[in-house]
């Protein structure tokens, strides 16, 4: 973490987890997490937890979010949700292109980079999630995938608009497995990001953008990962359901 120029977040997603009936006493739970000055937290709610998370959170700093959005304003796209709602519904974040999202509802990069401009275009901060897997990894291909999963993300992003974006190095392999990038490894990829960013956005944007780490993150890992200097928080799945371990993470970045 470098707080000289970027702000510290962590992100909770919780998936498809938490029924609406289950989400008031998870956020309840959660509220400890504001202590934290200077650290952002943001939980990334199922969009039909939306307003009861936002209810819990009305007096306190930490920010909702969803979890993926349309790029269309509005319309006929049955069962999805629009950019707009999700702001409606008091969401400031939305996580866009997360793996779970590429891999198994058809999010290629040309949809992550619409719904990237989406919900930029209404008002939500995207966090970005790029990241490669096992076969990428093992092939050499890591630095190839992440370059183009950023550039193309950022394709339309203007240089204002780049100022609300988030990043979030998720290795594909490193997701709900239990398995975490070492720190050096994190560190690297996201300075790596930073660089790509760099070279599009110039080096006082690139250093101001915040680029989180995900995959397995807890609290034992947590500390070791938000030590190094490129990574700025954390994108937690499984951990941000016990409001004891999400706590612990929010801890490590004091
Ligand atoms: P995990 O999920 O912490 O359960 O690995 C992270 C994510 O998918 O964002």
């Amino acid at each position: 973490m470098d707080r000289r120029y970027r702000k510290v977040i962590i992100a909770g997603n919780w998936k498809m987890n938490v029924n609406p009936s289950e989400a008031k006493k998870l956020a309840n739970a959660l509220l400890p997490c504001a202590a934290v000055r200077d650290t952002t937290v943001v939980l990334c709610v199922p969009a039909i937890d939306l307003t009861v998370v936002k209810r819990v959170l009305r007096q306190s700093r930490i920010a909702v979010g969803g979890q993926n959005c349309h790029f269309e304003e509005s319309g006929a796209y049955t069962g999805e949700t629009s950019a707009q709602m999700l702001a409606n519904a008091g969401a400031k974040y939305v996580i866009i292109g997360h793996s779970e999202r590429r891999t198994m509802f058809g999010d290629t990069d040309e949809v992550v980079r619409k719904k990237v401009a989406a919900a930029i275009r209404d008002g939500l901060r995207p966090i970005i999630c790029v990241g490669e897997s096992e076969l990428q990894r093992e092939m050499g291909m890591t630095e190839d995938v992440i370059r183009s999963q950023v550039k193309s993300a950022v394709y339309g992003v203007s240089a204002d608009e780049f100022r609300r974006v988030v990043f979030a190095y998720e290795p594909v392999w490193a997701i709900g497995t239990g398995k975490t990038a070492t720190p050096e490894d994190a560190n690297e990829i996201c300075k790596l990001i930073r660089a790509c960013l760099r070279e599009k956005y110039g080096a006082r944007p690139s250093r101001g953008v915040s680029i989180l780490y995900g995959g397995s993150m807890n609290e034992k890992n947590a500390p070791a990962l938000l030590a190094m200097p490129h990574v700025d928080g954390g994108l937690v799945g499984g951990a941000s359901l016990d409001p004891d371990a999400f706590a612990a993470i929010v801890a490590a970045t004091k």
